[in-house]
């Protein structure tokens, strides 16, 4: 399954240059297509809204699958940042659009203490975040539109300090429980009165097979800052009556 639109090279014919073209045309076009050549990510950062992905830790470690502890302990029970994921408006999205760029620790070394409050990683083994903050920002964050690694991950930091989406969910009598079910169209309301557009939910299956909400979906525009509505919604597989378990 390929979810990548077409590259750069793809969408730019040369067959469109004319042979009748002047000279100096010609000569402008070639000096056109050597510098987009040289400067990949500002030519395949074309795309529409990021979804800022956000995941409930709770509906993380109860499923079959173990998760870990970042090494410095176990998170908040709070939502945390998944990812900030360039999309289009059809439902794809570009991916690892600059190979050249990898992750550099030291370029967010002074954001390191709210990366390991709102970003840090569940998986396993234990870790102190960084196999994760790579992974999201080679696929993801290289095809932001030339945001720097340290712009990226500052800007997602933001988005999510500027979001009490457990605040919302308790004013609307959602708590975490291991027992209580919700339905999902209040959850989604009550999300969305936090963020002020209303936000795509995902569901997963716990290990007692309790379908839960895991992650919400929030549509931001280009600029890495403003809710949008969102112009597409993944298929969440969420049930009508949903678990937010405890953590
Ligand atoms: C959860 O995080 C949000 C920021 O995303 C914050 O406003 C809120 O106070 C936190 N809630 C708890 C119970 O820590």
């Amino acid at each position: 399954m390929s979810r990548v639109k077409g590259s750069y090279l793809s969408r730019t014919s040369p067959g469109k240059m004319r042979s009748k073209a002047p000279s100096a045309l010609v000569a402008a076009v070639a000096v056109l297509l050597i510098a987009g050549t040289s400067c990949q990510s500002s030519v395949i950062s074309d795309f529409d809204f990021f979804y800022f992905v956000v995941q409930w830790p709770g509906s993380y470690c109860d499923l079959k699958k173990a998760c870990c502890y970042p090494t410095l302990g176990k998170p908040a029970s709070n939502f945390s940042i998944h990812g900030l994921w360039p999309n289009y408006d059809d439902g794809t999205y570009p991916q690892n659009c600059d190979p050249s760029d990898t992750f550099d620790y030291s370029q967010i070394q002074d954001l390191i203490p709210q990366m390991n409050k709102y970003w840090g990683s569940l998986s396993c083994p234990s870790s102190d975040g960084t196999d994760f903050w790579s992974h999201e920002w080679e696929k993801h964050g290289t095809c932001s539109g030339g945001l720097s690694q340290h712009e990226y991950f500052a800007k997602g930091l933001a988005l999510i300090k500027s979001l009490n989406l457990l605040g919302s969910l308790q004013n609307a009598g959602v708590k975490p429980s291991s027992q209580a079910t919700y339905d999902v169209s209040t959850i989604q309301k009550a999300l969305g009165s936090a963020i002020g557009f209303t936000p795509g939910v995902e569901c997963n299956t716990a290990a007692n097979k309790n379908n839960q909400l895991y992650q919400v979906y929030i549509c931001v525009d280009k600029d890495a800052e403003t809710f949008i509505e969102c112009p597409v919604y993944p298929n969440g597989k969420c049930k009508p009556s949903v678990h937010l378990p405890t953590f």
